[in-house]
C-alpha cells in the first residue's frame, strides 16, 4: 500500500518560541499514525534541529526542509545543501513549491538538478507541481502539470522515481480558502498517476504517493483524502494550528 502522508508546510512563519509551543501543542493532541502513514513537518530551516529534538522517538514522524540548493557545498552564500540537511537528520525536502517557482524564479531544469541532489544523498524529494488560475480556466491544467513532471522528473531511473513524493498544488487554491473539490483533486491526481505510468509502468506509478495541497483543513481533509489517488496532503495555513493539523493526520486513509 502507498504511504499516506500529512505534511505540514510552515512556510516563513513563527518565532522560535512560537515554533516550540506549536510542536508541544501538536505532541499533546490525539493523533494516530498507522504503519503506512507519516506526518512530516517542513519547518523553517533555522528550527529544524529544534523540531528534530522535540519529535525524537516519535514513530513515522519526520522533519523536512522547505527547499535546498542544487550543489553540495562551496561558495554559495546563504544557501543550504541537501547533504547539510541530511547531516542534521532531515530525510525529506520540499522542492518546487509554487512560491519558490514564482518569487525565486525556480525553473523546471533547476528543479531537476535539485531533485538529483536530494536523491543522491538518499533523501526524499516532495516535488510540487500545479497550475495557476488562468491555466485552470483555460482547461489546460493536465498538460501544464504533465510538462512540469516531464521536465523535472522524467530523467530519473525507475528506482529513483519510487523515492519521490509528488504534491499537486493548484496555485489558485493555495492560501485562498478555495479548495479544489474532491472530484477535481481525484481527476488530476489520476492524470498525474497515468503520466507516471506512461513513463515508468503502472506498478511503479501505483507506488508513488501523490499529495494534494491548497487550503486543506480539518473540515475538508477526510473527503479529499478519501479519493483513491489522493495519498494525503501538503498543508500550509492549517498546519499552524495544532488541533487542525492533528485532525488532518487523523483523516489519512
Ligand atoms: P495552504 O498552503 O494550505 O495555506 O493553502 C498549502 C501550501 O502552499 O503548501
Amino acid at each position: 500500500m502507498r504511504k499516506q502522508i500529512a505534511a505540514a508546510n510552515w512556510k516563513m512563519n513563527l518565532s522560535v518560541s512560537e515554533a516550540e509551543t506549536l510542536l508541544d501543542q501538536i505532541l499533546a493532541t490525539e493523533h494516530h499514525l498507522a504503519a503506512n502513514q507519516e506526518a512530516i513537518f517542513a519547518v523553517p530551516s533555522i528550527y529544524i534541529s529544534l523540531a528534530i529534538q522535540k519529535l525524537a522517538g516519535k514513530n513515522n514522524v519526520y522533519v523536512a526542509a522547505q527547499n535546498c540548493y542544487s550543489k553540495s557545498n562551496g561558495a554559495f552564500t546563504g544557501e543550504i545543501s541537501a547533504p547539510m540537511y541530511a547531516s542534521v537528520g532531515v530525510k525529506h525536502i520540499v522542492l518546487g513549491h509554487s512560491e519558490r517557482r514564482e518569487y525565486f524564479g525556480e525553473s523546471d531544469a533547476f528543479l531537476a538538478e535539485k531533485t538529483d541532489a536530494v536523491l543522491a544523498i538518499g533523501s526524499t524529494p516532495i516535488f510540487c507541481c500545479g497550475e495557476p488560475l488562468s491555466i485552470r480556466e483555460a482547461g489546460s491544467q493536465n498538460s501544464f502539470v504533465e510538462t512540469q513532471l516531464k521536465n523535472s522528473l522524467f530523467h530519473l531511473s525507475e528506482e529513483q522515481i519510487t523515492k519521490v513524493v509528488i504534491a499537486y498544488e493548484p496555485i489558485w487554491a493555495i492560501g485562498t480558502g478555495k479548495t479544489a473539490t474532491s472530484e477535481q483533486a481525484q481527476e488530476i491526481h489520476a492524470y498525474i498517476r497515468s503520466v507516471m505510468a506512461s513513463k515508468y509502468g503502472q506498478s511503479i506509478a501505483d507506488q508513488i504517493s501523490i499529495l494534494y495541497g491548497g487550503s486543506v483543513k480539518a473540515a475538508n481533509a477526510k473527503e479529499i483524502f478519501s479519493q483513491p489517488d489522493v495519498d494525503g496532503g501538503l498543508v500550509g495555513g492549517a498546519s499552524l494550528i495544532a488541533t487542525e493539523f492533528a485532525a488532518i493526520i487523523n483523516a489519512l486513509k
